[in-house]
Protein backbone atom coordinates (compact mmCIF):
# COMPACT_ATOMS: atom_id res chain seq x y z
CA UNK A 1 0.00 0.00 0.00
CA UNK A 2 1.28 4.04 -0.67
CA UNK A 3 1.73 5.27 2.84
CA UNK A 4 0.42 8.73 3.08
CA UNK A 5 2.87 11.47 4.87
CA UNK A 6 0.89 14.35 6.09
CA UNK A 7 3.16 17.35 7.15
CA UNK A 8 1.20 19.59 9.79
CA UNK A 9 4.02 21.33 11.04
CA UNK A 10 3.72 25.00 9.91
CA UNK A 11 2.49 27.97 11.35
CA UNK A 12 0.21 29.45 8.25
CA UNK A 13 1.05 32.92 9.42
CA UNK A 14 0.29 34.45 6.60
CA UNK A 15 -3.65 33.64 7.38
CA UNK A 16 -3.41 35.83 10.95
CA UNK A 17 -5.90 36.58 13.18
CA UNK A 18 -7.57 33.15 12.60
CA UNK A 19 -4.31 30.98 12.45
CA UNK A 20 -1.59 31.40 14.90
CA UNK A 21 1.22 29.26 16.30
CA UNK A 22 -1.52 27.55 18.68
CA UNK A 23 -4.03 26.86 16.18
CA UNK A 24 -2.45 27.00 12.71
CA UNK A 25 -4.45 26.66 9.33
CA UNK A 26 -3.81 23.17 8.86
CA UNK A 27 -6.21 22.39 12.10
CA UNK A 28 -9.16 24.81 11.01
CA UNK A 29 -12.06 25.03 9.29
CA UNK A 30 -11.17 27.40 6.16
CA UNK A 31 -12.86 25.52 3.01
CA UNK A 32 -15.24 23.65 4.00
CA UNK A 33 -16.87 22.02 7.06
CA UNK A 34 -13.95 20.09 8.03
CA UNK A 35 -10.33 21.17 8.94
CA UNK A 36 -7.89 21.59 6.26
CA UNK A 37 -6.07 18.13 8.19
CA UNK A 38 -9.02 16.07 7.88
CA UNK A 39 -9.59 17.20 3.99
CA UNK A 40 -5.80 16.05 3.22
CA UNK A 41 -6.57 12.88 5.35
CA UNK A 42 -9.60 11.94 3.38
CA UNK A 43 -7.93 12.48 -0.19
CA UNK A 44 -5.79 9.93 0.84
CA UNK A 45 -7.59 6.85 1.85
CA UNK A 46 -9.18 4.14 0.38
CA UNK A 47 -8.18 0.19 -0.69
CA UNK A 48 -4.82 1.91 -1.95
CA UNK A 49 -3.25 3.61 0.72
CA UNK A 50 -2.46 2.63 4.31
CA UNK A 51 -2.76 4.12 7.70
CA UNK A 52 -1.00 8.18 7.43
CA UNK A 53 1.82 8.77 8.92
CA UNK A 54 1.56 12.66 10.26
CA UNK A 55 4.59 14.93 11.20
CA UNK A 56 3.92 17.31 13.14
CA UNK A 57 4.80 19.89 16.04
CA UNK A 58 4.31 18.28 19.43
CA UNK A 59 1.78 20.53 20.90
CA UNK A 60 -0.82 19.18 18.51
CA UNK A 61 -0.69 15.87 18.96
CA UNK A 62 -4.18 15.76 21.02
CA UNK A 63 -5.76 17.74 18.66
CA UNK A 64 -4.41 15.71 15.32
CA UNK A 65 -5.89 12.57 17.23
CA UNK A 66 -9.20 13.97 17.48
CA UNK A 67 -9.71 15.78 14.80
CA UNK A 68 -8.63 12.14 12.91
CA UNK A 69 -10.88 10.08 15.09
CA UNK A 70 -13.69 12.47 14.33
CA UNK A 71 -13.72 11.27 10.75
CA UNK A 72 -13.10 7.55 11.54
CA UNK A 73 -8.97 7.54 10.47
CA UNK A 74 -6.28 6.87 12.80
CA UNK A 75 -2.85 7.47 11.90
CA UNK A 76 -0.22 4.46 11.58
CA UNK A 77 2.24 6.94 13.90
CA UNK A 78 2.14 10.33 14.79
CA UNK A 79 5.88 11.45 14.60
CA UNK A 80 6.13 14.29 17.37
CA UNK A 81 9.07 16.90 16.18
CA UNK A 82 10.43 18.27 19.29
CA UNK A 83 11.32 21.91 16.98
CA UNK A 84 10.51 22.40 13.58
CA UNK A 85 13.42 22.02 11.13
CA UNK A 86 11.31 22.22 7.67
CA UNK A 87 10.29 19.79 5.19
CA UNK A 88 13.71 17.82 4.41
CA UNK A 89 14.41 16.84 8.09
CA UNK A 90 10.52 15.99 8.36
CA UNK A 91 10.13 13.91 5.50
CA UNK A 92 13.08 11.86 6.89
CA UNK A 93 11.65 11.27 10.18
CA UNK A 94 8.39 10.05 8.78
CA UNK A 95 10.24 7.93 5.86
CA UNK A 96 12.77 6.23 8.58
CA UNK A 97 8.99 5.58 10.56
CA UNK A 98 7.86 3.83 7.78
CA UNK A 99 10.72 1.08 7.56
CA UNK A 100 13.34 3.08 5.63
CA UNK A 101 12.26 0.44 2.69
CA UNK A 102 11.07 0.84 -0.89
CA UNK A 103 7.05 1.64 0.51
CA UNK A 104 6.10 4.10 -1.54
CA UNK A 105 5.37 7.38 0.38
CA UNK A 106 3.20 9.92 -1.15
CA UNK A 107 4.18 13.20 0.69
CA UNK A 108 1.36 16.04 1.34
CA UNK A 109 0.56 19.20 2.84
CA UNK A 110 -1.39 19.65 4.77
CA UNK A 111 -2.80 23.75 3.24
CA UNK A 112 -4.56 22.44 -0.15
CA UNK A 113 -7.50 22.19 -1.70
CA UNK A 114 -7.71 19.46 -4.58
CA UNK A 115 -11.54 19.75 -5.76
CA UNK A 116 -10.97 16.76 -8.53
CA UNK A 117 -9.77 14.09 -5.91
CA UNK A 118 -10.52 11.27 -8.95
CA UNK A 119 -8.06 13.08 -11.27
CA UNK A 120 -5.34 13.46 -8.10
CA UNK A 121 -5.65 9.28 -7.92
CA UNK A 122 -5.34 8.78 -11.61
CA UNK A 123 -1.74 11.18 -11.68
CA UNK A 124 -0.46 8.85 -8.49
CA UNK A 125 -0.92 5.87 -10.84
CA UNK A 126 0.37 7.39 -13.38
CA UNK A 127 3.46 7.83 -11.27
CA UNK A 128 3.63 4.40 -9.39
CA UNK A 129 5.90 2.51 -12.13
CA UNK A 130 8.18 5.44 -11.86
CA UNK A 131 8.65 5.50 -8.20
CA UNK A 132 9.02 1.35 -8.21
CA UNK A 133 11.89 2.11 -10.42
CA UNK A 134 13.64 4.74 -7.87
CA UNK A 135 12.29 7.90 -8.98
CA UNK A 136 10.86 11.44 -7.24
CA UNK A 137 7.79 12.37 -8.72
CA UNK A 138 6.12 15.65 -7.83
CA UNK A 139 2.64 16.83 -9.36
CA UNK A 140 2.62 19.67 -11.92
CA UNK A 141 -0.08 22.14 -11.89
CA UNK A 142 -1.07 24.50 -14.91
CA UNK A 143 0.43 28.08 -14.06
CA UNK A 144 -1.67 30.95 -14.94
CA UNK A 145 0.41 34.01 -12.82
CA UNK A 146 4.38 34.50 -12.06
CA UNK A 147 3.84 33.26 -8.49
CA UNK A 148 7.27 33.63 -6.32
CA UNK A 149 5.97 31.57 -3.83
CA UNK A 150 6.08 28.21 -5.67
CA UNK A 151 8.29 25.84 -7.02
CA UNK A 152 8.62 26.16 -11.04
CA UNK A 153 9.68 22.89 -12.98
CA UNK A 154 10.96 22.64 -16.25
CA UNK A 155 8.62 19.78 -18.19
CA UNK A 156 11.05 17.75 -20.07
CA UNK A 157 10.78 14.39 -22.02
CA UNK A 158 8.03 12.12 -21.34
CA UNK A 159 9.51 9.03 -20.09
CA UNK A 160 6.37 7.42 -19.22
CA UNK A 161 2.47 7.57 -19.90
CA UNK A 162 1.46 11.09 -18.52
CA UNK A 163 5.29 11.20 -17.02
CA UNK A 164 8.00 13.46 -17.69
CA UNK A 165 11.72 14.10 -17.06
CA UNK A 166 12.21 17.20 -14.38
CA UNK A 167 14.74 19.36 -16.57
CA UNK A 168 15.46 21.80 -13.87
CA UNK A 169 13.33 22.30 -10.74
CA UNK A 170 13.41 25.92 -9.52
CA UNK A 171 12.21 26.95 -5.76
CA UNK A 172 10.90 30.44 -4.99
CA UNK A 173 12.18 32.40 -8.29
CA UNK A 174 12.40 35.91 -8.30
CA UNK A 175 10.00 37.79 -10.14
CA UNK A 176 11.59 38.07 -13.50
CA UNK A 177 12.62 34.55 -13.63
CA UNK A 178 8.54 33.68 -12.53
CA UNK A 179 7.14 36.00 -15.42
CA UNK A 180 9.78 34.24 -18.25
CA UNK A 181 9.08 30.51 -17.15
CA UNK A 182 4.89 32.06 -17.06
CA UNK A 183 5.24 32.80 -20.66
CA UNK A 184 7.66 30.25 -22.20
CA UNK A 185 5.14 27.58 -21.72
CA UNK A 186 6.88 24.60 -20.94
CA UNK A 187 6.94 25.12 -16.98
CA UNK A 188 4.67 23.19 -14.52
CA UNK A 189 4.22 25.12 -10.86
CA UNK A 190 5.67 21.84 -8.11
CA UNK A 191 2.70 21.10 -6.06
CA UNK A 192 4.14 20.23 -3.44
CA UNK A 193 2.95 16.77 -2.70
CA UNK A 194 5.75 14.29 -3.48
CA UNK A 195 5.66 10.20 -4.13
CA UNK A 196 8.68 8.42 -3.91
CA UNK A 197 9.91 5.29 -2.05
CA UNK A 198 11.05 5.66 1.13
CA UNK A 199 14.70 4.23 0.54
CA UNK A 200 14.97 6.21 -2.68
CA UNK A 201 14.22 9.16 -0.50
CA UNK A 202 16.36 8.55 2.18
CA UNK A 203 19.28 7.46 -0.22
CA UNK A 204 18.90 10.96 -1.79
CA UNK A 205 19.44 12.98 1.58
CA UNK A 206 22.20 10.98 1.98
CA UNK A 207 23.93 12.26 -0.86
CA UNK A 208 22.82 15.66 -0.98
CA UNK A 209 22.23 16.56 2.81
CA UNK A 210 23.84 13.61 5.06
CA UNK A 211 23.81 15.50 8.05
CA UNK A 212 19.89 15.72 7.86
CA UNK A 213 19.63 11.97 7.33
CA UNK A 214 22.21 11.37 9.85
CA UNK A 215 20.11 13.37 12.21
CA UNK A 216 16.39 12.15 11.36
CA UNK A 217 17.63 8.58 11.60
CA UNK A 218 19.72 9.23 14.82
CA UNK A 219 16.33 11.15 16.70
CA UNK A 220 14.07 7.91 15.68
CA UNK A 221 16.65 5.18 17.14
CA UNK A 222 16.80 6.96 20.06
CA UNK A 223 12.82 7.87 19.88
CA UNK A 224 10.19 7.17 22.90
CA UNK A 225 7.41 5.80 21.87
CA UNK A 226 4.21 6.44 23.96
CA UNK A 227 1.37 4.40 21.37
CA UNK A 228 1.15 5.46 18.40
CA UNK A 229 3.13 8.55 18.98
CA UNK A 230 6.96 8.86 18.49
CA UNK A 231 8.76 11.43 20.34
CA UNK A 232 12.14 11.76 17.93
CA UNK A 233 15.27 13.16 20.08
CA UNK A 234 15.32 16.07 20.60
CA UNK A 235 19.47 16.41 20.85
CA UNK A 236 19.88 14.39 17.96
CA UNK A 237 16.94 16.40 15.85
CA UNK A 238 18.06 19.85 16.75
CA UNK A 239 21.49 18.68 15.05
CA UNK A 240 19.45 19.21 11.54
CA UNK A 241 20.32 21.62 9.14
CA UNK A 242 16.78 23.11 8.49
CA UNK A 243 16.03 23.44 4.50
CA UNK A 244 12.60 22.02 2.78
CA UNK A 245 12.61 19.30 0.96
CA UNK A 246 12.65 21.58 -2.52
CA UNK A 247 15.98 23.38 -2.09
CA UNK A 248 17.56 20.16 -0.10
CA UNK A 249 16.39 17.19 -2.39
CA UNK A 250 14.79 18.14 -5.87
CA UNK A 251 16.51 20.84 -6.54
CA UNK A 252 19.56 18.55 -6.87
CA UNK A 253 18.57 14.84 -7.31
CA UNK A 254 19.24 13.22 -10.53
CA UNK A 255 15.90 11.01 -10.69
CA UNK A 256 13.09 13.37 -10.69
CA UNK A 257 9.77 13.15 -12.91
CA UNK A 258 6.69 15.15 -13.07
CA UNK A 259 3.07 13.83 -13.61
CA UNK A 260 1.15 16.69 -14.99
CA UNK A 261 -2.43 17.10 -13.52
CA UNK A 262 -5.28 19.29 -13.35
CA UNK A 263 -7.05 18.60 -10.29
CA UNK A 264 -8.09 21.77 -9.07
CA UNK A 265 -5.61 22.16 -7.12
CA UNK A 266 -4.64 25.48 -5.18
CA UNK A 267 -2.42 26.24 -1.74
CA UNK A 268 -4.66 28.06 0.57
CA UNK A 269 -1.77 30.34 1.15
CA UNK A 270 -3.12 33.61 1.86
CA UNK A 271 -6.82 35.77 2.53
CA UNK A 272 -6.48 36.75 -1.14
CA UNK A 273 -6.28 32.81 -2.41
CA UNK A 274 -9.07 32.04 -0.18
CA UNK A 275 -11.43 34.18 -1.52
CA UNK A 276 -10.92 33.45 -4.83
CA UNK A 277 -11.37 29.66 -4.05
CA UNK A 278 -14.35 29.74 -1.75
CA UNK A 279 -17.98 30.13 -3.03
CA UNK A 280 -18.72 34.00 -3.62
CA UNK A 281 -22.31 35.67 -3.81
CA UNK A 282 -23.49 37.33 -6.13
CA UNK A 283 -21.27 40.70 -5.03
CA UNK A 284 -18.06 38.65 -4.93
CA UNK A 285 -18.49 38.79 -1.60
CA UNK A 286 -17.69 35.78 0.76
CA UNK A 287 -19.36 36.25 4.14
CA UNK A 288 -21.35 34.04 6.71
CA UNK A 289 -24.72 34.83 6.92
CA UNK A 290 -24.47 36.46 10.39
CA UNK A 291 -22.47 39.75 8.47
CA UNK A 292 -24.57 42.53 7.09
CA UNK A 293 -23.47 43.73 3.84
CA UNK A 294 -25.41 46.94 2.01
CA UNK A 295 -23.61 48.00 -1.41
CA UNK A 296 -20.61 45.87 -0.17
CA UNK A 297 -18.68 44.21 -2.93
CA UNK A 298 -15.62 41.99 -3.38
CA UNK A 299 -15.17 41.36 0.46
CA UNK A 300 -14.09 38.51 2.11
CA UNK A 301 -15.51 38.95 6.22
CA UNK A 302 -15.10 36.79 8.43
CA UNK A 303 -15.76 36.79 12.49
CA UNK A 304 -15.80 34.23 15.47
CA UNK A 305 -17.59 36.61 17.65
CA UNK A 306 -18.03 40.82 16.91
CA UNK A 307 -21.09 41.20 14.63
CA UNK A 308 -19.33 43.07 11.66
CA UNK A 309 -21.62 45.37 9.42
CA UNK A 310 -20.46 46.87 6.43
CA UNK A 311 -22.11 49.32 4.21
CA UNK A 312 -20.59 51.46 0.74
CA UNK A 313 -17.05 49.35 0.58
CA UNK A 314 -15.64 47.09 -1.83
CA UNK A 315 -12.42 44.88 -2.08
CA UNK A 316 -12.22 44.45 1.33
CA UNK A 317 -10.43 41.62 3.76
CA UNK A 318 -11.60 41.66 7.06
CA UNK A 319 -11.03 39.38 10.13
CA UNK A 320 -11.72 39.39 13.25
CA UNK A 321 -10.58 36.50 15.67
CA UNK A 322 -10.52 37.02 19.57
CA UNK A 323 -9.10 40.37 20.60
CA UNK A 324 -7.03 40.77 16.67
CA UNK A 325 -9.16 42.51 13.89
CA UNK A 326 -7.47 42.63 10.39
CA UNK A 327 -8.42 45.01 8.21
CA UNK A 328 -6.38 45.11 4.61
CA UNK A 329 -7.24 45.74 1.09
CA UNK A 330 -7.62 42.64 -1.44
CA UNK A 331 -4.69 41.86 -3.10
CA UNK A 332 -2.39 42.73 -0.86
CA UNK A 333 -2.73 40.07 2.00
CA UNK A 334 1.10 38.59 1.84
CA UNK A 335 1.67 41.68 3.54
CA UNK A 336 -0.03 40.17 6.95
CA UNK A 337 3.37 38.89 7.10
CA UNK A 338 4.80 42.26 7.49
CA UNK A 339 2.00 43.83 10.14
CA UNK A 340 2.86 40.40 12.25
CA UNK A 341 6.72 41.31 12.09
CA UNK A 342 6.11 45.21 13.12
CA UNK A 343 3.97 43.65 16.07
CA UNK A 344 6.70 41.18 16.89
CA UNK A 345 3.84 38.51 17.80
CA UNK A 346 4.16 36.24 14.73
N1 LIG B 1 5.99 18.54 10.11
C1 LIG B 1 6.42 19.67 9.57
N2 LIG B 1 7.57 20.22 10.05
N3 LIG B 1 5.71 20.22 8.59
C2 LIG B 1 6.17 21.38 8.06
C3 LIG B 1 7.35 22.01 8.50
C4 LIG B 1 8.09 21.39 9.57
O1 LIG B 1 9.12 21.85 10.04
N4 LIG B 1 7.52 23.13 7.77
C5 LIG B 1 6.48 23.20 6.91
N5 LIG B 1 5.65 22.14 7.10
C6 LIG B 1 4.43 21.79 6.38
C7 LIG B 1 3.46 22.95 6.24
O2 LIG B 1 2.47 22.90 7.27
C8 LIG B 1 2.83 22.66 4.89
O3 LIG B 1 1.74 21.77 5.07
C9 LIG B 1 3.93 21.94 4.11
O4 LIG B 1 4.84 21.44 5.09
C10 LIG B 1 4.67 22.80 3.07
O5 LIG B 1 5.27 23.89 3.73
P1 LIG B 1 5.00 25.38 3.24
O6 LIG B 1 5.76 26.30 4.15
O7 LIG B 1 3.53 25.64 3.07
O8 LIG B 1 5.75 25.37 1.82
P2 LIG B 1 5.50 26.40 0.65
O9 LIG B 1 4.04 26.55 0.36
O10 LIG B 1 6.26 27.66 0.93
O11 LIG B 1 6.23 25.68 -0.61
C11 LIG B 1 5.99 24.32 -0.96
O12 LIG B 1 4.70 24.14 -1.50
C12 LIG B 1 4.44 24.84 -2.75
C13 LIG B 1 3.03 24.51 -3.20
O13 LIG B 1 2.11 24.81 -2.20
C14 LIG B 1 7.06 23.91 -1.98
O14 LIG B 1 7.01 22.51 -2.14
C15 LIG B 1 6.87 24.61 -3.32
O15 LIG B 1 7.80 24.11 -4.27
C16 LIG B 1 5.46 24.37 -3.82
O16 LIG B 1 5.25 25.05 -5.05
MG1 LIG C 1 2.25 26.08 1.40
Amino acid sequence: AIVPVILSGGSGTRLWPISTRERPKQLLCLTAEETMLQLTARRASGPRFGAPIVVANAAHAQEIEDQLGEIGAAAQALVLEPMGRNTAPAIALAAVAAGGDATPLLVMPSDHVIADVPAFHAAIEAALPLVAEGWLVTFGIAPDSPETGYGWIKVGEEIAPGAHRVERFVEKPAREKAEAMLTDGSHAWNGGIFLFRADMYLGALGTHAPEMRVAAETAMSRARHEGKRVYPEAEAFAASPSESIDYAVMEKAAQVAVVPVAMGWSDVGSWDALHAISVRDENDNVAGPEVLMLETSGCLVRSDRARISMVGVKDLIVVASGEDILILPRGRSQEVKRLLEAMKRD
